[in-house]
């Protein structure tokens, strides 16, 4: 096993950051603590059939009040970085006015725990858990929002910008859009193609806004933004299957490449989306075009698209994750290769990498070998887009710990930590044991020689 993460460690450079990731909604609990106002989690929770197992974030996994252990943990890893977000109803509860102290003295807590144990802190300002007094005037639908969001940056770049590696305004903008304004199964729960795709450009917008705030106010940390992406596949070779394949494409990865790195939308998906397509405003598209200190990017699996009925990818003899997603490795350097030949990017970082497996804690111990050969295979195909002249800077694996998975609840576990909901005890899986492996072996390979030491080795 650890020949394997040797031979993979060697492929990256020194400088590679190998991290891992969590979200504030997925696992802080303590949601009415310490003046935390509500956000849409809170309340789309609260709506009978939301959520698959009827559960909420109110305690998922306790990490508000077992920072310290989790700080040990994530440290126990070898890892070189953390990946975390912040919630901004814990630090602004009403989502305007009257900062919260307390909630900017756990995340302060955070990074300087980080900090203090050699991690690189990566934050994250938006992973979904918009103050809920903000959704009642119109949440991203509404332009305000993105002027609110500029504000929030702004101060927390104030308290913590010169302590972090990197502040990411958004993760993923197209589910925030789609999954919770068009498909209805994310909060806020709303079902409209026309209100998805204001809200895809007021997200982008209140990106753009507060780089503007953020670079203005001298901010010293690396700026981006982290957008889920993965290759769409036509499902036969008819005309019709690709121009749908081609479309979705456009929905997806160019509607947001596009705006961000030319300050345009693509053309054919505004002529697709007619009525639908967002009200801009003059400056809007030059608003968005801020130059990227990086990119990342969260990456599962492959789209398969056509104008069928979608297969369902067991019965095509695919292996399949827990999500019903299917493992495609090859997916995630065809994905990057391709981004770098179209755009010119910045540096690129894998923000989001992982799989739900039904893992079972038997004596002790969490036998997830899937778990692990999808982390291997998705590295090597890192490495193949490395080798491929492809800038990629780090790996995040989702997740630290097992933890809320949005609509399907506790059903889902990610972690490479288990985590047991009654008794909250983490306990390594055998995928975080390769992976503090894998790590391990990377500093060992660049270490710097010892002067006096054998030459040879
Ligand atoms: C991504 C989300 C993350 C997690 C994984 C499985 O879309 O960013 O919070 O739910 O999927």
């Amino acid at each position: 096993m650890s020949a394997v993460a040797r031979a993979l460690a060697r492929r990256f450079p020194r400088e590679f950051v190998w991290g891992v990731a969590t979200s504030a909604y997925q696992i802080e609990g303590a949601t009415h603590e310490d003046g935390r106002g509500d956000s849409i989690w809170d309340e789309f929770c609260r709506r009978p059939g939301a959520i698959k197992d009827g559960s909420n974030g109110d305690r998922a996994c306790d990490h508000y009040h077992r920072l310290d252990e989790d700080l040990d943990l994530i440290a126990g890893l070898g890892v070189r970085a953390y990946r975390f977000s912040m919630a901004w109803p814990r630090v602004q509860p009403q989502g305007a006015g009257a900062w919260n102290d307390k909630g900017f003295a756990f995340y302060e807590r955070l990074v300087d725990g980080l900090l203090a144990r050699g991690i690189a802190p990566y934050l994250t300002l938006y992973h979904w858990d918009l103050p809920q007094a903000l959704q009642e005037k119109g949440g991203w639908m509404s332009r305000d929002t993105t002027v609110r969001f500029a504000e929030y940056a702004s101060e927390v770049a104030r308290r913590l910008g010169d302590r972090v590696a990197s502040i990411a305004t958004h993760n993923e903008p197209w589910v925030i859009a789609i999954l919770g304004h068009e498909a209805g199964i994310f909060a806020p729960g709303l079902r409209s193609q026309k209100t998805a795709m204001q809200v895809a450009h007021h997200l982008l917008l209140s990106h753009g806004f507060a780089l503007e705030a953020l670079r203005s106010q001298g901010c010293r940390a690396p700026l981006g933004i982290v957008l889920n992406q993965a290759p769409i596949h036509a499902a036969t070779d008819s005309p019709e299957d690709l121009a749908k394949a081609h479309l979705d494409d456009g929905l997806t990865i160019r509607w947001y490449m596009d705006a961000l790195l030319h300050g345009r939308y693509p053309d054919d998906v505004l002529s697709f989306l007619g009525a639908d397509a967002p009200h801009v405003l003059e400056g809007d598209m030059d608003a968005i075009r801020q130059p990227l200190d990086f990119l990342g990017i969260n990456y599962y699996t492959r789209n398969v698209s056509g104008t069928g009925a979608p297969r369902d990818p067991v019965q095509s003899g695919k292996e399949v994750t827990d999500m019903g997603w299917e493992v495609f490795p090859r997916g995630l350097s065809e994905l990057l290769t391709r981004l770098n030949k179209d755009y010119r990017l910045p540096p690129l970082y894998i923000m989001e990498n992982g799989a739900a497996y039904r893992d079972r804690l038997v004596d002790g111990r969490v036998a997830d070998a899937d778990r692990t050969r999808y982390l291997q295979s998705h590295i090597a195909a890192m490495a193949d887009a490395l080798e491929a002249g492809v800038d990629l800077r780090g790996y995040f694996v989702w997740s630290l710990l097992d933890n809320f998975e949005w609509a399907d609840g506790y059903s889902k576990r990610f972690g490479l930590v288990h985590v047991d909901y009654e008794t909250q005890r983490r306990t390594l899986k055998d995928s975080a044991i390769w992976y503090r492996g894998l790590c391990g072996e990377h500093v060992g390979i660049h270490a710097p020689r010892v002067a006096g030491a054998d030459a040879g080795g």
